[in-house]
C-alpha cells in the first residue's frame, strides 16, 4: 500500500496506471475508518484494477466547530485496517495541500437536493461536501467511487454534482452497515457514552416499526408516531421526514410507484446521528 501526501505525486502515479488502461476506484473518507468504510473499500477492490481511499477531514463541510474539533481521528489504526484488505493507495493531503490559502467552499445548486433536511440544519455543509468531492474526483479522476447509503442525502448530491460538471465518474451507493444491535455504523459512533449507545438503537428500531407502518397509517400519522416515540426518550429528535428518493423532496402521501425513504437526524449530548429506510 502506497501512502500520498501530495497531489502531484498521486497524480503522477495514477497517470501511468491509467496508461495501461487499469480502472481506478475510489473511496473517499474522513477517517476513523469502520466496517462501513471497510464494506465501500471491498466493493472498489473487486471491481477496479486499482483502489484509492482518501482520508481527509474536510473543515469547509462542517458547520459546527466543535463537530469539526471532536471528530475522531485514529490514523494508525485506520492505514493498518486499508493495509490488511488490500487497499492499494492512500491519499492523506493537508488542509494547506487541498486549499491552498483559502478554505472556503464553492457554491453550488443542486436542484434543491442540498436545501433539505440536512440541509436545513447544517448550512453550507453540501457546498463543502461537493468542494471537497470535486476536488477529488478532479485529482484521482476515477472510474467509479463509492459512497455509503447512510449518507443518503450526500449520495444524491454527490450524483448531481456528477451530472451538473459533467464529471465522468460513476457513483455508487452501497447499502447501510450496521451494528448487530441495528445502529447504523458511524465514525461519530465512539464519541458515544455507554449509556448514549445503549439508547441510539432506538433510532434504527424505529424506522423498522415507521416500515410496519408505511402502508396502512397516513404520513402524517408517522410523523406523529415518531415525534411521540422520541419525547419519551433523551433523544433528541432534530428532523424525521418521508421523502422521495431522487428528489428528496417531503411526500405528504406515500406513492409506491416512486421510491420512498425515511429518513432521521437526532441529537445525543451533542452528538448528531442520522439514518435512513427505504420504505
Ligand atoms: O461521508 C464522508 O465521510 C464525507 O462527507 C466525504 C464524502 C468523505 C467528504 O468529505
Amino acid at each position: 500500500m502506497q501512502i500520498f501526501k501530495k497531489k502531484n505525486a498521486l497524480i503522477h502515479c495514477l497517470s501511468l496506471l491509467k496508461e495501461k488502461n487499469k480502472l481506478i476506484g475510489f473511496v473517499p473518507t474522513m477517517g476513523a475508518l469502520h466496517k462501513g468504510h471497510q464494506s465501500l473499500v471491498k466493493n472498489s477492490i473487486e471491481n477496479n484494477d486499482v483502489t484509492v481511499v482518501s482520508i481527509f477531514v474536510n473543515p469547509t463541510q462542517f458547520n459546527n466547530p466543535d463537530d469539526l474539533k471532536k471528530y475522531p481521528k485514529t490514523l494508525k489504526e485506520d492505514l493498518e485496517l486499508l493495509e490488511n484488505i488490500g487497499c492499494d493507495f492512500v491519499f492523506i493531503p493537508t488542509v494547506e495541500e487541498i486549499y491552498a490559502q483559502a478554505v472556503v467552499s464553492k457554491s453550488y445548486s443542486f436542484d434543491g437536493i442540498e436545501n433539505q433536511m440536512e440541509g436545513k440544519f447544517r448550512k453550507g455543509h453540501f457546498d463543502g461536501v461537493a468542494t471537497i468531492v470535486q476536488a477529488f474526483f478532479e485529482i484521482i479522476k476515477p472510474d467509479t467511487s463509492y459512497f455509503g447509503e447512510k449518507d443518503f442525502q450526500q449520495l444524491q448530491v454527490v450524483k448531481k454534482l456528477t451530472e451538473k460538471e459533467n464529471i465522468p465518474v460513476k457513483v455508487i451507493g452501497c447499502p447501510i452497515y450496521r451494528e448487530n444491535d441495528g445502529l447504523a455504523m458511524s465514525s461519530r459512533n465512539i464519541r458515544l457514552s455507554k449509556e448514549q449507545r445503549s439508547e441510539a438503537p432506538f433510532i434504527y428500531q424505529t424506522l423498522k416499526k415507521v416500515v410496519g407502518f408505511a402502508k396502512t397509517k397516513s404520513v402524517k400519522d408517522m410523523y406523529e408516531f415518531v415525534k411521540n416515540e422520541f419525547a419519551t426518550t433523551s433523544l433528541e429528535l432534530e428532523y424525521f421526514t418521508i421523502a422521495e428518493e431522487n428528489t428528496l423532496a417531503e411526500v405528504s402521501e406515500i406513492n409506491f410507484d416512486k421510491k420512498n425513504r425515511a429518513f432521521i437526524a437526532v441529537n445525543i449530548g451533542g452528538i448528531r446521528l442520522i439514518d435512513n429506510i427505504s420504505l
